[in-house]
């Protein structure tokens, strides 16, 4: 039986200080709903300051049979840190935890708290001549990132948070606090327990504390807009550049002309080089160095590779190139999103396939969605460095015969069984798992590996109090 609320809460004020229980319905709404998915109600939100204090208010939480999912900035795209409707369950939001943030240049890591932000990772390391390797749009905590397994742009050079990850802390479901911070780059000493907690969603323990391996900064950073016929030439591209360019390919990020559109319209002080007359697909190039340009000039070295794919056989698909400035260049490619979202009733959809597999993939999702759904626009970019794509699929709700719900579940499940089944990619390439992809999760994951999940949750959430997601 859980505790009635009202005691509840005055033992988390006990616990914790006034300041850090939110209950006011207008403050709630903020941790009740999430950026995309994810609309909830929650008993609670509770704001820690420390380890200690997250493990205190679980061990509570614990005993008195309370649900809890941890949220970081809640810039998740699946719904996985935002309270289910029962108004039950509290929510542990790691914003005050967010003290730390300590460079070390000879370890070459930064340790930062679960809240800790994106930007302030950001800011903390360019003093230190050091880049963060993880790159995106959103701001989001670290401890959501290792919840998730955040990818981003620049996965194709330094891969993801599970490839980065140093140390961990985490608290489980039962306050017992997990040290597993040491920021080794060699230990192969058996099972890598801290694994175990990334892209997992929050289920088996909240992150309190994380050690990343950073970069050093290139000092030297060239992009450019590349305009091309189809997405087959994009693979030409990608190939001829990583050939030729492997060592400083930093991201290649491919956007469709039905998804790229929107964002000059609704971001009217970027400006559209293409002057309205998009390609079918614009590549975001980047290429960089820590080597000077006087030693290494990358602006040459690119227009020599772009010119060499412009005399090969299918040259003739490389329609228009854009040097630009990277922050200009970023800006567009990181308004994709949003723009989007600004477009009418939104579905969207983060898969991966075989980088070889992409443009098959795509174009028989676009014929696929054109034949079945008219009304639907179909509007597609990502990292196709990574073979992510971004599927949005964008219609007028006045327009639609159907209720966004019902198209929900008629064309969920078709771009999934053609990204899954006949193309051999993921439901989510790099968002998680979530409310919003749970049943997937469930038709896709190997029986073996959901028992192995069972067993583990058993031992460290014997109760089922953490997350909204099941993994067993
Ligand atoms: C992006 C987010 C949606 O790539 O993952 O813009
Ligand atoms: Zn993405």
């Amino acid at each position: 039986m859980t505790p009635p609320r009202e005691a509840l809460l005055g033992a988390l004020r006990a616990l914790l200080g006034e300041g850090a229980v939110v209950v006011e319905p207008h403050e709630l709404e903020r941790y009740e709903k999430g950026w995309r998915y994810g609309r909830g109600k929650a008993l609670a939100a509770v704001r820690p300051s420390s380890t200690e204090e997250v493990s205190r208010l679980l061990r509570h939480a614990s005993d008195n049979g309370v649900r809890v999912v941890a949220q970081g900035a809640n810039t998740g795209l699946v719904g996985a840190s935002t309270p289910d409707g029962s108004g039950e369950m509290l929510v542990l939001s790691l914003e005050r935890l967010s003290r730390t943030v300590e460079v070390d240049p000879v370890d070459r890591t930064v340790t930062a708290d679960g809240g800790v932000l994106l930007s302030q990772l950001h800011a903390a390391l360019e003093e230190h001549g050091l880049l963060f390797p993880i790159d995106l749009g959103a701001d989001p905590s670290i401890g959501g990132m290792v919840a998730t397994n955040t990818g981003g742009t620049r996965l194709l050079r330094y891969g993801d948070v599970r490839q980065n990850l140093l140390g961990l802390e985490t608290v489980l479901a039962d306050g017992t606090v997990l040290d597993l911070t040491r920021p080794l780059r060699k230990n192969n000493t058996g099972f890598d327990a801290r694994q175990l907690f990334v892209g997992t969603s929050g289920v088996f323990g909240v992150v309190t504390k994380v050690v990343m391996r950073v970069v050093p900064r290139p000092v030297q950073r060239v992009t450019a807009l590349v305009g091309l016929s189809s997405g087959a030439a994009v693979l030409g591209l990608l190939a001829r550049l990583e050939g030729r360019l492997g060592e400083v390919l930093t991201a290649f990020e491919a956007i469709g002309a039905a998804a790229l559109a929107p964002v000059f319209r609704h971001q009217p002080r970027l400006r559209d080089p293409f002057g309205g007359r998009l390609p079918a697909y614009t590549v975001l190039v980047e290429l960089s160095s820590t080597l000077g340009a006087e030693r290494l000039a990358l602006d040459d070295l690119l227009e020599a590779a772009l010119g060499e794919q412009l005399e090969a056989a299918d040259g003739g698909e490389m329609t228009d190139v854009f040097p630009g400035k990277p922050s200009e260049l970023w800006e567009i490619r990181h308004h994709v999103s949003e723009s989007l979202r600004q477009e009418g009733e939104t579905l969207a959809f983060d898969v991966s396939v075989p980088r070889s597999a992409l443009a098959a993939f795509v174009d028989t999702a676009r014929g696929t969605v054109a034949a079945g759904w008219p009304f639907v626009r179909f509007c597609d970019y990502g990292h196709w460095g990574d073979g992510g794509v971004h599927v949005n699929l964008i219609w007028n709700p006045v327009e639609a015969p159907r209720p966004a719900s019902e198209l929900k579940a008629e064309l969920q499940p078709r771009l999934y069984d053609l990204a899954v089944t006949r193309f051999g990619g993921s439901y989510s390439a790099e968002h998680g798992v979530g409310p919003h992809n749970q049943a997937f999760y469930d038709l896709y994951t190997p029986e073996l590996v959901k028992e192995v999940c069972r067993l583990l949750k058993q031992r460290l959430d014997p109760a089922g109090l953490l997350g909204t997601v099941r993994l067993g």
